[in-house]
């Protein structure tokens, strides 16, 4: 099968000033003309449910958003050497849709470059059946990774990881896109 990949890129932060939107910014800008790949950012500030909705119109919508794609991309900040509490809100929303996806992490942050929020996201994803990838990118010192005009300093070894990661997205993407279509997950097991 070849038809386009739909990859979802979910932003972990909601915070006022947050550097998620340069990273991600920068995810979107060095992906867009890959092949075969069309990306949509998913923004907890818009997607997510308010609290009180639990169970409403807006948790069907962002359901419905999460269904449509074949693999996500997780840009994350480590908070308190975890993830930020409206990524997990935006992950509780939902479980049939992440069955099966593959999920890639951007992580950032101090001088761990967010990877023991990445740690644990791949706990959460393993209970709701997603495929976390080994390959990932890792932003240590956020604030001094970008100059004023949002591009990386240094982009050479940074660019090339997310490519490497996005080359395996695509692979587990396309295939488990193949293995849902012949059996759906839901009968397995
Ligand atoms: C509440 C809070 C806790 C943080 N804890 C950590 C941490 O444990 N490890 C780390 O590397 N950076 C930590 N940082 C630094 C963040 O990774 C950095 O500020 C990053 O820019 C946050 O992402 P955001 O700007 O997109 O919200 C923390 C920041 C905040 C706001």
């Amino acid at each position: 099968m070849t038809a386009t990949l739909r990859i979802g890129v979910i932003m972990g932060s909601v915070r006022e000033g947050r550097l998620c939107d340069r990273v991600t910014a920068w995810v979107v800008r060095t992906l867009q003309g890959e092949n075969g790949i069309q990306l949509r950012v998913i923004d907890p500030r818009t997607a997510l449910p308010a609290v009180e909705n639990g169970g409403g119109k807006s948790t069907k919508a962002l359901k419905q958003l999460l269904a449509g794609m074949d693999g996500f991309i997780v840009v994350t900040p480590e908070y308190n050497h975890s993830f930020p509490a409206a990524l997990k809100q935006l992950i509780d929303s939902a479980y049939d849709e992440w069955q099966t996806r593959p999920v890639g992490f951007v992580s950032y942050g101090a001088m761990s470059g967010g990877i023991r929020a990445v740690e644990q996201l791949r706990q959460v994803f393993a209970e709701l059946h997603a495929v976390t990838l080994r390959d990932g990118v890792a932003l240590t010192d956020i604030w001094s990774r970008f100059d004023d005009l949002g591009e990386l300093i240094e982009p050479g070894r940074t660019d090339a990881a997310l490519r490497r990661m996005v080359s395996r997205l695509r692979w587990w993407a396309m295939a488990t896109r193949d293995a849902r279509s012949v059996e759906p997950y839901d009968q397995v097991g």
